[in-house]
């Protein structure tokens, strides 16, 4: 989504120029108290991840709940960015079936009408009401939900779960937790899927952020790792990593020893 609707009259660049300098204020206006909150905690505590208010400044729900009073606001159908977005996202996912999938800021459902068809449940959340009883009339067979991530997870475990263009709105803290969280409800073998545009649009995280935190992870094996130049607007290219987190497999049973299933070391996965 890139951020910014693609619309392109006037009207519509003075709006972004406003939005863009409102971003910007909020996000500065945010900084000390961001500062004050977080003296004397540990980054690592996972209450960060429930102040997702605070730590998204300029796109948090309001904003959002504002973008969606119209419907289509990114004008998605004719937007190329977001066409050749989707069709990689699904010709990464290779023609394989998925159980359980969880989409993060599924917005209108876009999206979740392609990956509909490639899994048995599908669980899409945005942290817009609008754009949540959008994707519902658009995908029946899928379920919608309006929650704020990563403070308000939805129950149980995922084979594949899918952020595009939505984790660039963390700021470090709740993305080092978000990440954590959202890769903890991988089940064994569990694909995530990660594609953001380079853009900055006032946002508070970035692209760059999100997937250096992705290819530097340790407990995870990346599948695909792509610098996608030149698409989006202003040409300034995406970046789309997609990362497994180990299977367990069964250990063979040996008479007297209890059987159980062991983690299969990070390079020895055989591929999802
Ligand atoms: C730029 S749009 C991308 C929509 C969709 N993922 C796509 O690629 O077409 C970002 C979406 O994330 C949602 N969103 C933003 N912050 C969120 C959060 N903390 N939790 C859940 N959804 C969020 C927004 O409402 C919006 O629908």
């Amino acid at each position: 989504m890139a951020g910014s609707p693609p619309r392109t009259s006037p009207v519509d660049l003075a709006r972004r120029a406003v939005r863009r300098t409102l971003s910007g204020s909020v996000r500065a206006a945010a900084t000390p108290v961001r500062a004050l909150a977080r003296a004397g905690r540990d980054d690592a505590d996972p209450r960060w991840a429930g102040t997702a208010w605070i730590w998204q400044p300029g796109w948090g729900k309001g904003c959002h709940d504002r973008l969606y009073r119209s419907a289509n606001p990114y004008g998605i159908d004719g937007n190329a960015y977001e066409q050749q977005k989707y069709d990689r996202v699904l010709d990464a996912l290779a023609g394989r079936r998925f159980g359980r999938v969880l989409e993060v800021g599924c917005g209108e459902g876009d999206l979740s009408e392609r990956l509909a068809g490639v899994t048995d449940e599908l669980v899409g959340v945005d942290i817009s009401d609008a754009a949540v009883a959008r994707a519902r009339t658009r995908v029946p067979s899928a379920t919608f939900e309006t929650r704020t991530l990563p403070g308000a997870m939805p129950e149980g475990t995922f084979d594949l779960i899918v952020c595009t263009d939505v984790l660039y709105y963390w700021e470090p803290v709740t993305l080092r937790v978000g990440v954590a969280r959202l890769l903890e409800r991988l089940r064994p073998g569990g694909v995530l899927l990660a594609y953001h545009y380079r853009g900055d649009f006032g946002q508070i995280g970035s692209a760059d952020a999100v997937h250096a935190l992705l290819r530097g992870h340790t407990g995870t094996r990346g599948t695909v790792s792509e610098d996608c130049d030149g698409v989006g607007p202003g040409g300034v290219g995406a970046l789309f990593d997609v990362v497994t987190v180990p299977a367990a497999v069964p250990t063979v049973a040996v008479p007297g020893q209890r059987v159980g299933t062991v983690d299969l070391p990070r390079r020895v996965d055989a591929g999802w």
